[in-house]
Parts: structure tokens; C-alpha cells; sequence
């Protein structure tokens, strides 16, 4: 049960303070938007070097940018530890996930909430996460959709029969409220923004939200 605080709800102006802030986190979820794939403007890959080298932990880059076939490999051949592209926004997923992982990093692949999972189940051998989008993606702080749950569980059913070990995140709307159904549906990787940096202390979010992910994970 692993968390990933999102740096989109951080003070983007002191991003060396917010990441010590998290520093008992599994990762630091990076979310960088084009404004085409998504209608949003956020960072991109100038600021990820920056954060490589003060991030106390592995940064988790979630791009949410067109033609990923072309600008996802840079962000691993950086030193990200891992990189997710959207299904909707690349031609070449396979060429595409073994890139990322021949440059050392965990490859991710995102599937919008409107995005089936069925028809990439194929594509599990070539991929160490899986993201179930639970907000259409854009904007931090959006209202959690519980109705993606059954896709988490179609996914995490997925994973086992494939075997092997291959991360089912969520991202969108994740709270103290939302985790527990998250991690009974079958997610092992929980992204949450403005729960964790709206939160007074952000530590003692991640902690609490770890505690309930564990007693809430499915069997
Ligand atoms: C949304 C981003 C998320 C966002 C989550 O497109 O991918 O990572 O930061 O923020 P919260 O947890 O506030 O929904
Ligand atoms: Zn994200």
C-alpha cells in the first residue's frame, strides 16, 4: 500500500519545502499537463530535472500530454523513477513502455474514465502500473467517482491473472472518505492532491491515509 502525494495542491513557489513535507511518502506524484491533452497548463520536463535533484523520494510523473510517444521517454531517460503516459495519447504503447523501461524507469499506463481497460489487457506484460483515472483528468481537488470501482477490480482481476507484480493506482478525489473503497476495489498505489497539502499536517495525512489503505486491502 503505497502513497503518492500529488504536487498539483502543493505552493508551487517553495516545491523544495512541500516534498521534504512528504518525505515518509512512497513517492511524489508529478502531474504535468500540456493544455491539449488536458485543458490545464502545469510543468514539464525544466522543473521534473529540477525536482530530481532535491526530492528526497522517487518522483511518480504523470503525463498528461499528447504524443507521449515522443516526449514520455525524456522524462525516464531524466531519472524518473516512474513514468505514465495516457492510452489515449499514444500510437505505440508497447515501443513505448519498453522505451521507458531500457531508460531505467517503472513504465505506467493512465486510462481515462471514459476509457475501457478490456482491450489493453494484452498489454500488461509490458507495464508495471496500471492508473484507473477516478476524476476526468485536468484539475486537482474534483469530486471522486466511485463509479470507477468496478474498473479497478476488472484491473487488479487482470493483474492476477497475468501475474507478476504490476502497481493499480487511482488518482482523482482520493480522501480519508474515498481510500478504503479504493483499496477494496483493488488499488495498491493512492494518489491524493489537496488531501494531503490541504491537510494542516501533511505527514500525518499520508500516515492516516496508509493506515486505512492497509486495513481496507483486498485479499
Ligand atoms: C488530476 C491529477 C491528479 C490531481 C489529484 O488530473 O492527475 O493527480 O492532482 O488531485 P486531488 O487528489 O485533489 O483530486
Ligand atoms: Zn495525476
Amino acid at each position: 500500500m503505497q502513497i503518492s502525494p500529488s504536487i498539483l495542491s502543493a505552493d508551487f513557489a517553495n516545491l523544495q519545502r512541500e516534498l521534504e513535507a512528504i518525505r515518509n511518502a512512497d513517492w511524489a506524484h508529478v502531474d504535468v499537463m500540456d493544455a491539449h491533452f488536458v485543458p490545464n497548463l502545469t510543468l514539464g520536463l525544466p522543473v521534473v530535472e529540477a525536482l530530481l535533484k532535491i526530492s528526497p523520494i522517487p518522483l511518480d510523473c504523470h503525463l498528461m500530454i499528447e504524443d507521449a510517444d515522443r516526449w514520455a521517454p525524456s522524462y525516464a531517460e531524466a531519472g524518473v523513477q516512474s513514468v505514465t503516459f495516457h492510452i489515449e495519447a499514444t500510437r505505440h504503447p508497447v515501443t513505448l513502455a519498453r522505451t521507458l523501461r531500457a531508460a531505467g524507469a517503472r513504465a505506467g499506463l493512465a486510462i481515462k474514465p471514459g476509457t475501457d481497460f478490456a482491450p489493453y489487457e494484452e498489454l500488461l506484460p509490458e507495464l508495471d502500473m496500471v492508473l484507473v483515472m477516478t476524476v476526468e483528468p485536468g484539475f486537482g481537488g474534483q469530486t471522486f467517482m466511485a463509479d470507477m470501482m468496478p474498473k479497478v477490480t476488472r484491473v487488479r482481476e487482470a493483474v492476477r491473472r497475468h501475474g507478476g507484480e504490476i502497481w493499480v493506482q487511482v488518482d482523482g478525489g482520493v480522501s480519508a472518505t474515498t481510500i478504503e473503497q479504493c483499496a477494496e476495489a483493488g488499488a495498491d498505489v493512492f494518489v491524493a492532491g489537496s488531501a494531503v497539502y490541504g491537510a494542516a499536517d501533511a505527514a500525518a495525512a499520508v500516515e492516516e491515509l496508509r493506515a486505512l489503505a492497509r486495513v481496507h486491502a483486498c485479499a
